[in-house]
C-alpha cells in the first residue's frame, strides 16, 4: 500500500504547489506525505470536541489533553465549530488524516500512534505559543487535507545513560522532543564499562558496585582522572514510570544491555564472571575494555537470564538490544573456561573468523533463544555479523552502512544508524574549537538530511529488510541535558524526515524554511538548540575546500590492497581528487586500511615529477596511527616496478598528537615514468601503552600528492 501511495503523494505535492492559497505555508516537520491546502481557515473557537466512542483509553487521554491545552490557551467551548476525532479501522496503526475547513475539523486514525501524529501536526500548524505559557494570538489552522503515514516502522533515537546518567525529568524532555518529531523508539544504552544503570533485584551488586566509578578521565586525556566519584542508577519503579510516560506518546523504550563486551562494570561487581577473576573496577576512562564477561562460564548465562527476566518485567518492548559491539577476544583466548567451551562446541578458526568470534555468536544466539522464548526479538550492533549470528537477529548498523546492507542482503532486518551521519555526538561545525568537545567527525544538519537508507546496491526485496533509521547520542563528553539538546536540535528535525518522509517528499529548501518555525517552537520550549543553520555559519562550513592542484589529479588508478569495508568510500579515486580530508575520520574523505598497507598503482602517462607525498590522519583514540614507512616505485609496463625512494618514520607514542600529516619523498632531479606505485604502512597492532593494545591499527590516507 505504501508504494502505491508514493506516486499519489508526489502528485499531491505538485497539486499543492500549483493551486494552493499562495499565502499559506505548511511548516510541518516531518513533512506529511500528502497535503492539499484549501481556501479558508479552521479556528478553535467555541469548539466542541467530539470523540469517537470506540476510541481506546490511551488515545482518548491523549486527545483530551490536547483539548485541555486549547482551553488553557483560550479556546471556549460551544457549538460554532466542531473537532471530530474518528476511529477508522481501515487506517494502519501509525496513519492518520486531517480535514479542516470553516467550522469543522475531522481527524481520523485507528490507534494511539495515528492520533499522536495527527495532534503533533495540528500543534505545528498552530502558533508556536501553543508550546509555552505565552498567550497565542489566534488558534487557527489553514483549511486543508492531510493524509500521512511513516516511511519506516522503526524511528529511533538512542541515549547513552551509562557514561553519564540523566534524571528521569531529563528523559521525559528527551521523549517530548521525540514526540514532536513522530519518533517511536527510544533506545536506552543502560550499561557499559563505566556504569550499570538499572536496578536488578536478583543481582544487587550490579548497582551497589557497578553503578559507581572512582573518577573520570578529563577530556581526551586517557592518562588523566578527575578523582571525583561518579554514578547512579534508575530504580525499577522509575523506569516503569518512564516506560508508561513514553507509551502514552506512542513511544516504546528499547533497553540495551551491552554484551558480552562493554561489561567491565558487571565483572567489577561479580569478578568471578570475568575470565581472570579480577579484581576489576568500574572503568574510569572511555574506549574499549579487554575485560569482558567470560563466555565459557555457565554462571554468566544464568546471571544474564536472571537480569533479562527482570528487564523484561520493566520493559514490554518487542525488541531487547543485547549490544554485541567492540568485544576484544584477548581474555577469551587465554581463558581455560572459554577455551573449554570452544572445544565443547567444536568451534574453529576458519578463513573468515576466529573460534572466539564464533564463541561470541554462540553467546548472542543463546541469549536470543532465551528472549525469543519470552516473546521478544533482539537487536544487536553490526559486529555480530562476524561469526554466525542467527537469521532472526535485527542488525543495527553503526560502522557506516555496510553492516546494514550486508544484513539486508543476507535476509536479516536492519536498522541503519551509520556513524558517518547518525552519530549526533559528532561535531556540527568544522570549527571544532568553537564547539563542545565531541567524538569523531563532522555531521551538520544537511548531512543527516541527505542520508538515504536504501543503498543503490540493494534489491527491492533487500530494501524491505530496512526496518528503520536511528540516531545515537553517546555521552562520554556530555554531563548535562542542555548539551544533549544542543547536539540533538535541530539534527533531530533532519532525522525525522529521513525516518518519516518518502524519499521523493524530501526537499532541503522546503525543510530549511520550515525549520524557522521549529526554531520558534524551540524558543517557546526554552530549548538549547544549535544555531549554525539559522545564523549562516553552516553555509560557511559548506563551502567546498579549495582543491589542491597536483600532477596525479584524476588519474587512472587501481588498489592492490583492500581498504576496510566501512572506510572504502570512493577508493581509489578519493586519493586523487584534489580534496583533502579534515580531522574527521568518518567524513568520507579518508580511505581507511585496517591491519594492511596502502598499495596503489596509478598511471602518470610520462608526466615529470619531483616529489610524491601522502596525507594521512592520526586519531589515536580511534586506533588510527601515523604511517611508519613510505615507498615509491616506478614502472613502464604497470607490472614490473623498481623502487625509486623510501623512508621510515617514528611510530606514535603516548605523547603523540592527533592531526593531519604529510609525508613526502623528493628527488634531486625530475623523474618521468608511465606508472607510479605508492605503498605506505603503519604498525600492525596497537602498542602496549594504547587502550586498544593488541588490536589491529588503522592507516587513514587521503590525497596522494605528486608535484
Ligand atoms: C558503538 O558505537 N560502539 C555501537
Ligand atoms: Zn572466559
Amino acid at each position: 500500500m505504501k508504494h502505491i501511495q508514493c506516486l499519489a503523494s508526489l502528485l499531491t505535492l505538485l497539486i499543492m504547489t500549483s493551486c494552493s492559497d499562495n499565502e499559506t505555508v505548511v511548516n510541518v516537520i516531518p513533512m506529511p506525505q500528502e497535503v492539499q491546502i484549501h481556501k479558508g481557515r479552521f479556528c478553535f473557537e467555541q469548539t466542541s470536541f467530539i470523540l469517537d466512542e470506540h476510541m481506546d483509553q490511551a488515545s482518548l487521554s491523549y486527545v483530551q489533553k490536547f483539548e485541555e491545552l486549547l482551553h488553557l490557551k483560550g479556546m471556549q467551548g460551544g457549538t460554532a465549530s466542531s473537532a471530530n476525532f474518528i476511529v477508522d479501522n481501515s487506517f494502519g496503526p501509525e496513519e492518520y488524516s486531517i480535514d479542516s475547513r470553516e467550522g469543522s475539523l475531522e481527524v481520523k486514525a485507528s490507534a494511539l500512534n495515528g492520533f499522536v501524529y495527527a495532534i503533533q501536526t495540528l500543534k505545528q500548524l498552530l502558533p508556536a505559543e501553543i508550546w509555552s505559557d505565552s498567550k497565542a494570538e489566534k488558534l487557527e489552522i489553514p483549511a486543508l487535507h492531510i493524509h500521512d503515514w511513516p516511511r519506516f516502522d522503526y524511528r529511533g533515537l538512542m541515549l547513552d545513560v551509562a557514561r553519564h546518567i540523566f534524571s528521569i525529568q531529563d528523559l521525559h524532555r528527551y521523549i517530548d522532543l521525540m514526540e514532536i518529531h513522530k519518533l517511536n523508539r527510544l533506545h536506552l544504552h543502560l550499561t557499559d564499562d563505566q556504569g550499570w544503570r538499572v536496578e536488578i533485584k536478583s543481582h544487587p551488586k550490579l548497582t551497589e558496585i557497578g553503578a559507581w566509578r572512582k573518577g573520570t578521565m578529563i577530556g581526551n586525556d586517557f592518562s588523566s582522572d578527575d578523582g571525583i566519584p561518579y554514578g547512579g542508577y534508575y530504580t525499577k519503579e522509575e523506569l516503569k514510570e518512564l516506560v508508561s510516560y513514553a507509551a502514552s506518546k506512542g513511544i516504546s523504550i528499547v533497553p540495551e544491555i551491552d554484551l558480552p563486551g562493554h561489561t567491565q562494570a558487571i565483572v567489577a561487581a561479580y569478578p568471578h564472571l570475568g575470565c581472570t577473576g579480577g579484581p576489576y573496577e568500574v572503568r574510569t576512562t572511555w574506549g574499549v575494555s579487554d575485560d569482558v564477561l567470560c563466555a565459557g562460564n555457565e554462571k554468566s548465562y544464568k546471571m544474564l537470564e536472571d537480569i533479562l527476566t527482570e528487564l523484561m518485567e520493566i520493559f514490554p518492548s518487542e525488541y531487547i538490544h543485547i549490544g554485541g559491539d567492540e568485544c576484544p577476544k584477548v581474555r577469551w583466548e587465554q581463558c581455560p573456561k572459554c577455551q573449554a567451551k570452544i572445544k565443547e562446541l567444536g568451534l574453529r578458526d576458519d578463513e573468515h573468523f576466529s573460534a572466539e568470534d564464533y564463541l561470541q555468536s554462540y553467546a548472542m544466539n543463546r541469549i536470543e533463544t532465551f528472549l525469543n522464548a519470552h516473546g521478544r526479538k533482539i537487536i544487536a550492533w553490526d559486529e555480530v555479523l562476524e561469526g554466525n549470528i542467527s537469521q532472526s537477529a535485527t542488525i543495527m548498523s553503526w560502522r557506516g552502512a555496510a553492516g546494514g546492507i550486508k544484513a539486508a542482503q543476507s535476509g536479516r532486518d536492519a536498522i541503519m544508524a551509520p556513524n558517518s551521519c547518525m552519530y549526533f555526538t559528532h561535531c556540527q561545525s568544522k570549527n571544532r574549537d568553537a564547539e563542545p568537545l565531541a567524538v569523531g567527525g563532522y555531521v551538520p544538519v544537511n548531512k543527516v538530511y541527505d542520508y538515504e537508507p536504501y543503498d543503490s546496491k540493494m534489491s527491492e526485496a533487500e530494501c524491505a529488510h530496512i526496518a528503520g533509521v536511528q540516531a545515537c547520542l553517546w555521552t562520554e563528553h556530555i554531563q548535562d541535558f542542555s548539551l544533549i539538546e544542543y547536539l540533538v536540535l535541530p539534527r533531530l528535525d533532519a532525522l525525522s524526515e529521513v525516518q518519516w518522509c518518502e524519499a521523493q517528499n524530501k526537499d532541503w529548501n522546503r525543510f530549511r524554511t520550515s525549520l524557522w518555525h521549529m526554531k520558534d517552537i524551540y524558543d517557546q520550549l526554552g530549548c538549547n538548540y544549535a544555531t549554525h543553520i539559522f545564523d549562516g555559519r553552516m553555509d560557511e562550513d559548506q563551502k567546498p575546500i579549495p582543491p589542491i592542484k597536483h600532477k596525479a589529479l584524476g588519474c587512472q588508478a587501481r588498489l592492490l590492497t583492500e581498504p576496510h569495508l566501512n572506510y572504502h568510500y570512493n577508493a581509489p579515486y578519493e586519493l586523487f581528487d584534489g580534496q583533502k580530508g579534515d580531522s574527521s575520520f568518518s567524513s568520507g574523505k579518508w580511505i581507511g586500511f585496517e591491519g594492511n598497507d596502502l598499495d596503489v598503482v596509478f598511471k602518470m602517462g610520462n608526466k615529470s615529477f619531483e616529489s610524491v607525498g601522502i596525507e594521512t590522519l592520526t586519531d589515536i583514540g580511534n586506533y588510527i596511527m601515523s604511517p611508519t614507512w613510505l615507498k615509491v616505485y616506478v614502472s613502464e609496463d604497470g607490472e614490473n616496478f623498481s623502487l625509486l625512494a623510501s623512508d621510515e618514520y617514528e611510530a606514535d607514542g603516548p605523547e603523540s598528537k592527533n592531526g593531519i600529516r604529510r609525508h613526502s619523498l623528493s628527488f634531486s632531479k625530475p623523474q618521468r615514468s608511465k606508472y607510479l606505485r605508492v605503498q605506505a604502512g603503519t604498525i600492525d597492532s596497537l602498542p602496549a601503552w594504547h587502550t586498544g593494545h593488541g588490536a589491529k591499527a588503522f592507516l587513514f590516507v587521503d590525497e596522494i600528492i605528486v608535484l
